[in-house]
């Protein structure tokens, strides 16, 4: 089996390192990463926050939550081994000794631990903060890429809230980082299911050439939570579904289901054709918003189990009265040969009935004219239907019709199953592994570039720019732990199509 090579020796250095995604996330990545010797031997990591700890402190804080979010994986032998690699410094973001110190302490590490002056900077901070850090990481001369040494800068998301701050946000991080240099998460990229579609569709002869208007009738997309707004309160309030999830999330899977194939599997040529497909969605009209986009907000319901769950507007720390959506159906039209005429449906949610997302590839029906005289008329017949499966379960199925034994002519719909457990076993992974290993190696395939999250927002634009003109006033129009409001089941409706009932 070929292995991968160990990342260039290196420093990373995380400001917001006693923040909730460094602990649950990005630790544990990097443990993943050291277990599979993925990270060179030359590596350090320096955490920046602003709660008062030395190196050591911080070691026994990270050890304490460590074994709880790696789980059964977790080696003390490992952990011990690795952990006198981090190290901490108290700083706030804006001040700028915090980066004359950081600039002595990375010179001091370098020497401590062989490591060669190559810089990953990640921003686990709230967003208000990356084009500051970026900027002062620059005037510290420390965004400075010389004598082959490389300075990269991770920024997660949001990248803005609506189409005006993301081109901001893109335009301060280009005062201070080249675009080569920036590093946008989408930690959905990083799942090996969302990656296995751009192999299924360009390493297999028989899917690309019915990968199109003559052969599939529509696609859905689907990104169901089965939460509430949890903790999430003060961003969610302000966010809604919409940007929480749309821009980034939806939009990445459509961009790689719909996307040309690419003329190599280098970074630029396969971002250009994601950004692409994305300029080639029908933009919004004010009239299409009305006709084309439905917006939910939870009710008082129950789940499953049948425990009560409380309306959206109950939660705490939601503003009284909020018309804040959590849900979001939309129909979209892409203007290609390839897509003529094909309804790409998104939907996402909070507090459906369960937490999938999947992606469902509806192919058009069999002419079935050897059925029309037997007991099956056409409509009895069920399409054929891919289901690619990102989360949880991931896998693909193909939904496809047999004959069910006996004298008389009947189908059934059939499912053949490709589980990726039963093929590759089940690999520890928060899904940022395979992201901090591509950045530290140089590759950018999985982030988002400047012009795709731009072009993601001038497709939403439109229509938060409607919403926020025309409250909703059926709010709250759907209970939790069902599938989102009616007027989402009548958007498929309307084209004689219904959401896939597998999840
Ligand atoms: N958490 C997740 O699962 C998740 C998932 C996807 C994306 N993200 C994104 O990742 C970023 C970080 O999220 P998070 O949940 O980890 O946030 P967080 O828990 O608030 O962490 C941020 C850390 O930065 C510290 N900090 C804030 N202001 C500072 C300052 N001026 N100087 C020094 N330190 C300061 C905070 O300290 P205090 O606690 O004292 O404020 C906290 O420890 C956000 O952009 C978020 O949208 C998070």
């Amino acid at each position: 089996m070929t292995t991968a090579a160990k990342t260039p020796p290196s420093v990373i250095v995380i400001f917001g390192a006693a923040g909730d995604l460094t602990g649950r996330k990005l630790v544990p990545a990097l443990y993943h990463l050291a277990s599979q010797e993925l990270l060179a031997n030359e590596f350090a990591m320096i955490g920046i926050d602003r709660a008062d700890m030395d190196s050591q402190a911080y070691r026994d804080y990270l050890s304490a939550s460590a074994e709880d979010h790696i789980g059964k994986h977790f080696s003390d032998e490992l952990w011990q081994s690795k952990i006198p690699r981090a190290y901490y410094m108290q700083g706030d973001f804006l001040d700028d000794k915090t980066y004359t110190d950081l600039k002595k302490k990375l010179l001091k590490i370098d020497k401590e631990q062989n490591t060669p002056g190559n810089y990953l900077f990640y921003l686990a901070t709230p967003p208000r903060f990356f084009g500051e850090i970026a900027q002062r990481l620059k005037s510290s001369g420390l965004a400075e890429e010389e004598n082959g040494l490389w300075r990269r800068l991770i920024v997660e998301k949001p990248f803005g809230n609506d189409l005006q701050s993301a081109q901001e946000l893109n335009r301060n991080l280009h005062q201070s980082f080249q675009e080569h240099q920036i590093y946008r998460i989408d930690h959905y990229l990083g799942k090996e299911t969302v990656q296995n579609i751009m192999t299924y569709r360009f390493g297999n002869g028989t899917v690309e050439p019915i990968w199109n208007h003559h052969y599939i009738d529509h696609v859905q997309i689907t990104v169901a939570e089965s939460l509430g707004v949890e903790n999430r309160a003060s961003y969610y309030d302000h966010a809604g579904a919409m940007r929480d999830m749309v821009p980034n999330h939806l939009l990445a899977l459509l961009s790689i289901i719909a996307m040309e194939p690419p003329n190599s599997f280098n970074a630029d040529a396969i971002r250009d054709e994601q950004t692409k497909v994305l300029k080639c969605i029908q933009p919004f009209s004010p009239e299409m918003v009305l006709t084309h986009a439905v917006r939910g907000q939870y009710d008082e319901g129950q789940n499953e189990q049948g425990d009560r769950m409380p309306a959206y507007r109950d939660e705490p720390d939601i503003a009284d009265g909020s018309n804040t959506e959590t849900y979001v159906a939309l129909k979209l039209m892409i203007d290609t040969w390839r897509w003529a005429g094909v309804p790409f449906y998104l939907r996402t949610g909070k507090r459906l009935p369960k937490r999938c997302t999947e992606v469902v590839i509806q192919y058009r029906h069999a002419p079935n004219m050897m059925f029309r005289d037997a007991l099956v008329k056409r409509n009895n017949v069920a399409p054929n239907r891919l289901v690619i499966r990102i989360q949880p379960n991931e896998g693909i199925s193909l939904q496809f019709n047999a004959k069910v034994p006996g004298t008389l002519p009947r189908l059934s719909t059939v499912n053949m199953e490709f589980n990726y457990s039963d093929y590759f076993g089940d690999k520890p992974s928060t899904g940022y592994e395979t992201l901090i290993y591509d950045c530290m190696c140089g590759d950018a395939t999985l982030f988002k570039r400047a012009d795709n999250i731009e072009a993601g927002w001038e497709l939403v634009q439109p229509i938060l720019d409607v919403w926020s003109a025309l409250p909703a006033r059926t709010f709250p129009n759907y209970a939790a732990g069902s599938w989102g409001p009616q007027k989402a089941d009548d958007l498929l409706a309307k084209a004689g199509h219904q959401w896939s009932t597998h999840p």
